[in-house]
């Protein structure tokens, strides 16, 4: 595959909408979370899959908060699109919308970043294309995925790092101001 390709974001957008059936739902009569979760995979796939032109694995997931429940009977449209790209990962937006068909009314569900990378046919990590920014929406959410990507990097770190070289005395002293019982 060639390196040095640049793609637009237009290359990568994509927006898929799917109804809510019944089997989708929770026992409150709701759509379950982890459904929505299954189709934003499948929609970062799709997305990051046409702009890089290769096979692509879901290394990361930030920012999933669901702001509204759907119902059973709307339809959900996904609309994602590649924000950031860096040599092997692909940040994708999904924001998800949904419809009331005979009331008209629509909702913001939720938003969030998938970290999608490349694999080259033998399973290796593989470059992919480098973005083309157009306006200043494209260049702010360039930015916004630049801004994920070190947000995870240094969460990922703290989390390694730091607790783990925490003594237990000092792990039962950060928590005792919490709603927890340390019981042994
Ligand atoms: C995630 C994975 C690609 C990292 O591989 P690695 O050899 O440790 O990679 P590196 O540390 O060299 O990083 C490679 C890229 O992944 C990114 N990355 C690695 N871990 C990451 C994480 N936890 N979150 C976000 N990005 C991550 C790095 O930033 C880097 O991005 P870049 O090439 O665009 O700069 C690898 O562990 C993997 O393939 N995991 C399985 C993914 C999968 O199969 N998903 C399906 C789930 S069933």
């Amino acid at each position: 595959m060639n390196d040095d390709r640049i793609k637009c974001v237009k290359d990568s957008e994509i927006t898929i909408t799917e109804l809510m059936i019944p089997a989708y739902a929770n026992f409150g009569g709701k759509v379950h979370g982890g459904i929505l979760l299954s189709l934003m995979d499948k929609v970062a796939y799709v997305c990051a899959s046409k702009f890089s032109e290769m096979y692509c694995v879901t290394v990361a997931v930030e920012g999933v908060e669901f702001l509204a429940p759907v119902e059973v009977g709307e339809l959900v449209s996904f609309k994602a699109a590649v924000n950031f790209v860096g040599n092997t990962t692909m940040i994708v937006g999904i924001r998800v919308e949904s419809l009331n068909v005979t009331s008209g009314k629509t909702a913001h569900t939720n938003s969030c970043y998938f970290t999608m990378a490349a694999k080259d046919p033998n399973g290796q990590l593989a470059k992919v294309p480098a973005l083309k920014i157009e306006n200043d929406t494209q260049l702010r959410r360039f930015c916004e995925g630049r801004a994920i990507r070190d947000f995870s990097k240094q969460k990922r770190a703290l989390l390694k790092s730091d607790l783990s070289q925490c003594s237990i005395l000092e792990l039962k002293s950060m928590v005792n101001k919490e709603r927890c019982q340390v019981d042994y």
